[in-house]
């Protein structure tokens, strides 16, 4: 493995020595990559992906230089193409951690950079490090990843999360997708046929509560305001969560995820986000950074 650019090269075996790696790091701390260099390159806003790899890096020994902020605070501002900046970033450190509103970005950079690109979400094209932690949240959380049925819920055409996270479903037994969106939101066809050719089961729905009680996973997501027109956006918010109201129709061993950040789409209190099992999506943020630092390890110790 050279780059992280998309979930589909990541095959099974792979995905289990991943997060084997990840249980070990949860209490076991190491220098290993002690001299390495990691530029984290965010065109856009992150909290999550950016400071879980920087904090990855720095709990392995290593460093970390970058920009939270590439669009205004690197040299893109005078005209300066992706492709040049990756080629002389690519020289002074060792791994690239890049977020860019374009999809397909990060397949361009690591066609021009000599060391690994980890993409760290491209447009509304992929988001893999995200999908394997999401993965690793439901394995721990599940204690396994087949026979399992899953609600993704809310913005399905941007959002990359999802997108990321089929292909990697796409690989286990005997699982059942419900796609729920807003008409003008829904899963994109070239998923649906990934998961025809890997003989996922899956449907696609209006409605969310009466799939509640079925459910061993909810992945709700944010519907993504920033890649789309007011007036898709209005037509689009509002229409999916989980509140008060339908949260009880969760089964007991039932997980809400969520990539974050969550703005209306969850409205709980703060007494049952800190104490229900069910609410998962604090649980899979820290996942991110044991993660990450497994990918980190994997990408470094092979280059
Ligand atoms: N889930 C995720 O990518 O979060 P950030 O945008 O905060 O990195």
């Amino acid at each position: 493995m050279k780059h992280v650019i998309e979930s589909q090269q990541f095959d099974k075996e792979t995905l289990i020595e991943i997060f084997n790696k990840a249980e070990e790091l949860r209490t076991a701390s190491s220098n290993i990559l002690t001299g390495k260099v990691l530029a984290t390159l965010f065109y856009e806003p992150s909290t999550r992906t950016r400071l879980s790899f920087e904090s990855a890096m720095l709990k392995l020994g290593g460093d970390v230089i970058g920009t939270e902020n590439a669009s205004e605070f690197s040299s893109a501002v005078k005209g300066e193409s992706l492709q040049d900046t990756i080629r002389i970033v690519s020289s002074y450190v060792d791994v690239i951690v890049l977020r860019h509103f374009e999809t397909g970005s990060a397949k361009v950079a690591s066609e021009v950079s000599s060391v690994p690109v980890i993409n760290a979400g491209d447009g509304s094209g992929q988001h893999p490090t995200q999908a394997i932690l999401d993965l690793y949240t439901i394995w721990r959380e599940q204690g396994g990843l087949d026979n399992l049925t899953i609600l993704m819920v809310g913005d399905l055409k941007y959002g990359r999360t999802v997108s990321s996270l089929c292909y990697l479903l796409g690989k286990f037994k005997d699982n059942k997708i419900i796609f729920i969106s807003p008409s003008n939101l829904k899963i994109k066809s070239g998923i649906k046929e990934y998961l025809e050719k890997h003989d996922t089961n899956f449907e696609e729905s209006s409605e969310l509560n009466p799939h509640l009680q079925i459910a061993d996973v909810i992945y709700l997501t944010r519907i993504q305001k920033e890649r789309m027109s007011e007036e898709e956006y209005n037509n689009a918010k509002g229409l999916y969560g989980i509140n008060q109201d339908n949260f009880h129709l969760l089964k007991e061993s039932a997980r809400l995820m969520h990539p974050l950040p969550h703005i209306e789409e969850i409205c709980l209190p703060l007494a049952v986000e800190g104490s229900d099992k069910r609410v998962a999506y604090f649980r899979q943020a820290e996942n991110g950074l044991y993660v990450r630092m497994a990918l980190l390890l994997r990408l470094l110790s092979s280059s």
